[in-house]
């Protein structure tokens, strides 16, 4: 079984492509434009490829590994919301328009795809109570000037668009929606003086390793469920393992409804297991600042978002790690790489 992966190189594609080249029951090609990560993780491996390369170039290439392949992964995305604010048209065109191109070719070669999509599509059903369902649930996003919500409606056409090829085409596909992944080799860190925007959990890091401020935007009043990677993968697998079956043509969120925190408490958290683990104190404070100075205009945020698992728990899939395991293993990854050298 041939799996090719575009984003291999990625967060969640470096975690995922280590894991299925460990199986060894499938043969992995990678395609990204980075591939530090994994270079680092994995080596060289009989079971696995890596193509360097830009999915907007070299479609004739793209093709030829579409056509050699019996599955088709793609994570490639920009996933960061200071991009969405800072680059929106960036962002239609890569998570939209680039990527439609993929799943078209997986159409003309009659090769099942497995769309990586996101639980903001969900939008801001702010004051929502209950968790988002993949059939049932409204996508609701706030207004055009507030560009934010660019991604998600990227990603929302992209899915309708696939969905339609489904049902016209007889088009074989599923559609992931993940929630809040965290774990190692997530985004980037910041070292004193270095600037840069990554998502919350990098950011928070970055602050406790480098003496930094943990940032609360707009009072960080707003929740996240958050998902350790190595249940995210384990997921991803079970789907992997499902496509012909149960999984074909469907959408399922990846998520762990009872890791919810305010990102307020978050930060409080892991000040306090920082402090446990490296038996110091933290040297930095947290504090508050607007959205507008954090990310610049045309920033607005869901209040909450809780997955409704179902689907994936029918599969047999439970999450190992609560929120308190979550933490520590991710943060306890970046204290030893970062830590150590000192
Ligand atoms: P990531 O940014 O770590 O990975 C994306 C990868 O795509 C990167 O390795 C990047 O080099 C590659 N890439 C970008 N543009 C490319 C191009 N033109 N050609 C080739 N490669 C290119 O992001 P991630 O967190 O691993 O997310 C993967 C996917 O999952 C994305 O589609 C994202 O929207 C979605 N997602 C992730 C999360 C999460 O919790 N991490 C949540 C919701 C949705
Ligand atoms: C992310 C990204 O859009 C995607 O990667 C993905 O689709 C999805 O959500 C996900 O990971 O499931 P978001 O949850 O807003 O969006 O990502 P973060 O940047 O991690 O922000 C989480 C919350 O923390 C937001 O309320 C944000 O305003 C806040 N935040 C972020 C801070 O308070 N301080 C920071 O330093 C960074």
């Amino acid at each position: 079984m041939k799996i090719l992966i575009f984003g291999s190189g990625g967060f969640i594609g470096s975690h995922l492509t280590i894991s299925l080249i460990k199986e060894n029951k499938y043969e992995v090609v990678g395609y990204d434009t980075d591939f530090s990560k994994l270079r680092k993780l994995c080596g060289n491996r009989h079971n696995f490829t890596f193509i360097k390369g830009d999915i907007r170039k070299n479609i004739k290439r793209i093709e030829k590994q579409i056509g050699n392949s019996d599955i088709v992964v793609d994570l490639i995305a920009y996933a960061n919301p200071s991009i969405y604010i800072s680059r929106p048209l960036e962002v239609v065109k890569l998570n939209l328009f680039d990527n439609l191109k993929i799943a078209e070719m997986c159409l003309k070669f009659r090769k099942h795809l497995i769309q990586f999509s996101s639980c903001e599509v969900y939008g801001m059903m702010n004051g929502a109570r209950e968790s988002f369902s993949e059939d049932n649930s409204k996508l609701v996003l706030g207004p055009i000037k507030n560009h934010r919500w660019i991604y998600s409606c990227a990603k929302q056409l992209l899915e309708r668009v696939i969905h339609a090829y489904g049902l016209e085409k007889g088009f074989n596909y599923t559609i992931i929606r993940p929630f809040n992944f965290i774990g190692p080799e997530m985004d980037y860190i910041l070292e004193k003086g270095d600037e840069g925007n990554p998502r919350v959990f990098p950011h928070f890091i970055s602050a406790l390793l480098f003496n930094r401020e943990l940032k609360l935007v707009d009072g960080g009043h707003n929740y996240r469920t958050f998902t350790y990677i190595d249940d995210a993968v384990e997921a991803i697998k079970l789907i992997i393992r499902n496509i012909n079956g149960v999984c074909n043509r469907e959408i399922i969120n990846i998520g762990t409804p009872n890791n919810e925190i305010k990102i307020r408490d978050l930060a409080i958290l892991m000040v306090q297991i920082f402090e446990e683990l490296t038996e110091k104190k933290a040297n930095c404070n947290i504090v508050e600042i607007s959205s507008k100075e954090f990310y610049g205009e045309g920033y607005e945020d869901c209040d909450r978002r809780i997955p409704d698992i179902n689907k994936l728990l029918s599969l047999g899939w439970k999450p190992k790690y609560n929120l308190e395991q979550t933490l520590r293993l991710s943060m306890k990854y970046y204290f030893d790489k970062y830590m150590k050298r000192e």
